[in-house]
């Protein structure tokens, strides 16, 4: 009951209860918030104050078997949004117990753990799911669109950066940051991006990063992260991508984040901002640092509406709703005997299905092995996707040493 959930599924969970979930193909679906899993419980009892009534009774689970206990109580689906390296755990614990899945980006840190979350969803029947809410931010569909329709053809590279605040690493993170780095936290919203609008296969994945800031100049925490991903089509061309990321961006940042992509194809550009999308807004003795100036209206905006009501919504809380219908319809959209072929379709939707999400947790599992050697002394390592010692296999500077980090293919 962090940061995620106060931004995305708390208003999820709000809407929901307020209107429930309708949909021609399940009918009404009610979606109750019926239980929580935290460390302290303290969260819990914070947000059973502030809710709406409808709201108040979840039950709350706390210390070290409140997983157990959660999975022990009444929930169909557990949703999971704790630190990325505690999602597997409490994901392998959720399908073993037959439950539904859906988990923050990044879902798993390699491909070990991937196919064992895939394993369990199949034989248990479940349906598991990853949060990417940037495949469903307009610009971001627009962009997807030209592709598809042929617009815009074959990119031959580009960069995206994302630069988080230093409050993210400096206070909110601070208990679980040590030995992490921002690109696992942020990259993978634009590795999945790259994967899901432009295809094609991942060849090679190269990564550097500064330390310094968040921890020691050679210790294994990073403040900053530069990420180049080469990816191979079938017609023999290749594309590189590059991602920057940071979480030591100053606070009296303009923007919550700096956002901004540039994708080059063979008959255009295309020019991405998220920040400057429109509104700049200034407040005395507010801005930059309690509201910030550029506003994103678009991903989890707090609005009076024109008939008087207040709403929070956007793409974040879009996403999960999205999430609750494909589970709604597996498990109501018809009779129980096709429920398989219910299951099978949500499962083929690439966007977030689990299954789907191999080439960014090998990108993932690349980095983190690449900077864990930079920081015990290797620098510039490279890794290989597919190649003939393997899945995904390390390669230092210098040594014709090949470290298989996923022996099958990715
Ligand atoms: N979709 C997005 O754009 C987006 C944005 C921010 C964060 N996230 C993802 O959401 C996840 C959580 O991030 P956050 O920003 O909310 O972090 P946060 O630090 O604000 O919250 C994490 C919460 O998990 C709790 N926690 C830690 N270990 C736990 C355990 N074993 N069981 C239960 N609770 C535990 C912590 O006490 C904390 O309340 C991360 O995977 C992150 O990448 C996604």
């Amino acid at each position: 009951m962090g940061m995620i959930f106060d931004e995305t599924y708390r208003p999820f969970f709000e809407n929901a209860a307020r209107d429930g979930l309708y949909d021609r193909r399940f009918g009404l679906c009610e979606v109750e918030l019926a239980a929580v899993a935290t460390r302290t419980g303290k969260r819990a009892e914070q947000y059973r104050n502030a809710a709406p009534a409808a709201l108040k009774s979840f039950a709350s689970f706390a210390g070290d078997d409140a997983i157990t206990q959660l999975l022990a109580s009444d929930v169909d689906v557990v949703c999971i949004a704790t630190p990325d390296d505690r999602h597997f755990e409490i994901a392998r614990a959720a399908l073993a117990a037959g439950r539904h899945v859906l988990i923050e980006k990044p879902s798993v840190l390699s491909l070990a753990q991937l196919d064992e979350l895939a394993r369990l969803a199949e034989s248990n029947r479940c349906v598991a799911k990853v949060v990417y809410h940037k495949l469903l931010d307009p610009d971001h569909k627009k962009l997807r669109t030209l592709v598809a329709d042929g617009l815009l053809s074959h990119c031959n590279n580009g960069y995206c950066s994302l630069l988080e605040p230093k409050s993210i690493s400096g206070s909110q993170f601070a208990e679980w940051i040590t030995g992490r780095n921002p690109g696992t936290y942020v990259a993978v919203h634009y590795i999945k991006l790259i994967d899901f609008t432009f295809g094609g296969r991942l060849k090679r994945v190269h990564c550097t990063g500064q330390r310094g800031l968040v921890g020691p100049a050679d210790g294994p925490t990073w403040d900053s992260t530069q990420l180049r991903l080469v990816y191979a089509y079938n017609d023999g061309r290749e594309a590189a991508y590059d991602i920057h990321t940071s979480w030591v961006t100053p606070d009296n940042f303009p923007g919550y984040v700096e956002q901004e992509v540039q994708f080059r194809f063979d008959n255009g550009v295309w020019n991405g901002h998220s920040r400057r999308r429109g509104v700049e807004c200034t407040i005395e003795g507010r801005t930059p640092i309690a509201t910030k100036i550029n506003i994103n209206n678009h991903y989890n905006g707090t609005f009076l509406e024109p008939d008087g009501t207040r709403a929070q919504r956007g793409y974040g809380v879009e996403v999960l709703e999205k999430f609750a219908r494909e589970v709604a319809f597996v498990e109501y959209g018809g009779p129980a005997s096709e429920r398989d072929e219910r299951l099978s379709r949500v499962r083929s939707l690439s966007y977030n299905d689990l299954a789907a999400d191999r080439q960014v947790v090998a990108a993932v599992q690349a980095m983190e092995a690449i900077l864990a050697k930079h920081a015990a002394g290797t620098s510039d390592c490279v890794v290989h996707v597919n190649d003939r010692h393997g899945g995904l296999v390390l390669y230092a500077p210098g040594s014709s040493v090949a470290e298989v980090l996923y022996a099958g293919p990715v």
